[in-house]
């Protein structure tokens, strides 16, 4: 076995090598490597600003890097659109939820699946959904809109989940929620995990975040200064000044 978990010989399941990007100019990622293995699980933990959510689109192919290479699946990605990616199996639940308010649960979840590999998969991932989700079932029917913050967020996952993603990225699914919706949250991130899904969790709250994940990498500047498994992370000094407070 690697560091990554994964059996020697066996490709990554994402490879990052040097990606850049710059918003006018103003350099957001700055040759930024990482790397997720099947089924594995990593965050990325960092202050507000320091380009997680820029790293996030990147993947997704929401925004295109001006320099560095994406892997996956063995496929260079590194130019494809987002609707390329989530037919490969790339999906990013952004930050802020964006659950669309005045359509049903139902039909949040019916958009989830719009591309042909959420299509040929659709009853089900809706079974898997609703079982991971009792609660997103029991409201099915409801105005997604008219639910909690922590609940649209479960939406939220739930409508990723039914694209039928391989990898799934989550961008600080536990920002504004009740603690108690916190602990929920997570225990459901790790639920979904059990599926065999692979993930990229951005936190704020790493303390949570370091739990659940197998690796983590610190973000600063859009560069990545402190990589490591989630466990040693959580006894590194920087980040625990830093992160958890402590
Ligand atoms: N749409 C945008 N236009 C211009 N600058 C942006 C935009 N989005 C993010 N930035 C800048 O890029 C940097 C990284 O932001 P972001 O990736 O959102 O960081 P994080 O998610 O870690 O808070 C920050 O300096 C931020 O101000
Ligand atoms: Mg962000």
């Amino acid at each position: 076995m690697t560091e990554t978990g994964s059996t020697v010989g066996e490709a990554p399941l994402l490879e990052v090598d040097k990606l850049c990007f710059g918003y006018q100019g103003a350099i957001a990622v700055n040759n930024l490597s990482l790397r997720v293995a099947r089924c594995e699980a990593i965050a990325l933990l960092g202050a507000n600003g320091a380009g997680k959510s820029t790293t996030g689109k990147l993947l997704a192919g929401i925004l295109q890097p001006q320099q560095g290479a994406i892997r996956f699946a063995g496929e260079d990605v590194t130019a494809f659109a987002s609707s390329r990616m989530v037919d490969r199996g790339v999906t990013l639940v952004p930050e802020g939820r964006h659950v669309f308010p005045r359509l049903s649960v139902l039909e949040n979840l019916q958009m989830g699946a719009y591309a042909a590999r959420g299509k040929a998969r659709y009853a089900e991932n809706l079974a898997r959904v609703f079982e991971l989700f009792p609660r997103v079932a029991e409201r099915q029917r409801q105005l997604a809109g008219s639910m909690s913050g922590g609940e649209q967020q479960m939406v939220a996952i739930a409508r990723g989940l039914m694209s039928d993603p391989q990898l799934l990225i989550l961008d600080e699914p536990s920002l504004g929620l009740m603690p108690k919706m916190v602990d929920h949250l997570f225990e459901l991130i790790g639920k979904v995990l059990e599926t065999g899904v692979s993930l990229i969790l951005v936190e704020q709250n790493a303390y949570r975040a370091l739990e659940v994940v197998q690796r983590a990498y610190v973000l600063e500047k859009g560069q990545v200064t402190i990589e490591g498994a989630g466990r040693e992370l959580l006894s590194n000094e920087t980040v625990r000044k830093s992160f958890l407070g402590l």
